[in-house]
């Protein structure tokens, strides 16, 4: 993205990543869950961040809805906003990873794009998983009744029916939410986590 702002330069931050890694034991990091509204990414982040709350992991959990109230408060769901929506998130995971947090982002995030500005803000830590419930099996579940009113006219680019949904193809994880249990998926993105984020 374009830089506008001018004369200012970086300030170095005299905490070395090791420091956190030893104080926290383990790494900070993003898990970045995408998939469809519907697809259990919210249920699957808070479930996994109280899973790793409970071992004493330092965790957070950046969710779409909730962050669409605060910080992108001001966007819509145009291609445009949902870029700059996603923009925005990856900076801050980016900021919560450093600061040896592991940090779960539930996002649609429809871009390969601005997921590949996501694992490149986030650097090593990060770990893209998407929750492929089919958009039949979203559209069946419903959660919030919003397909039914996408498909009334009501909301208009509402992904999956008319606006796009790029499909993952760098995911280090895909997990079938259309099948597979609350606690399955858990304990999976939790043995990923250990993995990649406990050395
Ligand atoms: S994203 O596309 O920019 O990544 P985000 O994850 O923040 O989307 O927000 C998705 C949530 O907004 C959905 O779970 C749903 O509750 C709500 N929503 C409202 N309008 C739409 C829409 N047109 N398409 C998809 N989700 C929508």
């Amino acid at each position: 993205m374009a830089h506008i702002s001018q004369n200012m330069s970086r300030v170095e931050h005299r905490i070395e990543p090791d420091e956190r890694h030893a104080k926290n034991g383990h790494l900070g990091g993003v898990v970045w869950l995408t998939g469809l509204s519907g697809s259990g990414k919210s249920t699957l982040a808070f479930t996994l961040k109280k899973h790793l709350f409970d071992q004493g992991y330092q965790t957070y959990v950046l969710d779409g809805d909730n962050i669409r109230h605060g910080l992108s408060g001001n966007l819509g769901f145009s291609e445009q906003d949902r870029r700059e929506n996603i923009r925005r998130v990856s900076e801050v995971a980016g900021l919560f990873a450093r600061c040896g947090v592991i940090t779960i982002a539930a996002f649609i995030s429809p871009y390969h794009e601005e997921r590949r500005l996501a694992r490149e803000i986030a650097g090593d830590g990060f770990i893209e998983v998407h929750l492929s419930a089919s958009i039949e099996v979203c559209e069946a579940r419903d959660p919030k009744g919003l397909y039914k009113k996408a498909r009334a006219g009501q909301i208009p680019d509402f992904t999956g029916i008319d606006a796009p949904y790029e499909v993952p193809e760098h995911a280090e994880l895909v997990l079938d939410t259309g099948s597979r249990t609350v606690e399955d998926c858990t304990q999976e993105l939790s043995a990923i986590i250990h993995s990649r984020l406990c050395r």
